[in-house]
């Protein structure tokens, strides 16, 4: 893994909560989200097919739970590629599965 690297790309006067930002940082695309003013970064391109990610939706996610329960949680911490829908925790960047 890289070295960690703080390049300013806007203010946050042009980044309100609830908006979302494509930037190009040593020719990389990064999509930057604020959400309830905690910003997060992750590479705009979905590892399936190369999709923007910057597009996607921010929603939750079904919980584990007992069978025929369905508890839905993790309301707005979710980012999903707008193409197939593939779900990737925004706090981490891990995928979902
Ligand atoms: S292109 Fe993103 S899940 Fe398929």
């Amino acid at each position: 893994m890289g070295e960690l690297k703080h390049v300013p790309v806007c203010s946050i006067e042009d980044l309100q909560s609830g908006q979302r930002k494509l930037v190009k940082v040593d020719g990389t695309e990064i999509a930057i989200f604020n959400l309830k003013g905690q910003l997060y970064a992750v590479r705009n391109k979905c590892p399936h097919q190369g999709v923007s990610m910057v597009y996607g939706s921010i929603d939750g996610t079904m919980l584990p739970s007992d069978p025929h329960t369905y508890d839905y949680g993790r309301h707005n911490e979710i980012l999903r590629c707008p193409l197939h829908g593939w779900g990737f925790d925004l706090k981490t960047g891990e995928s979902l599965f």
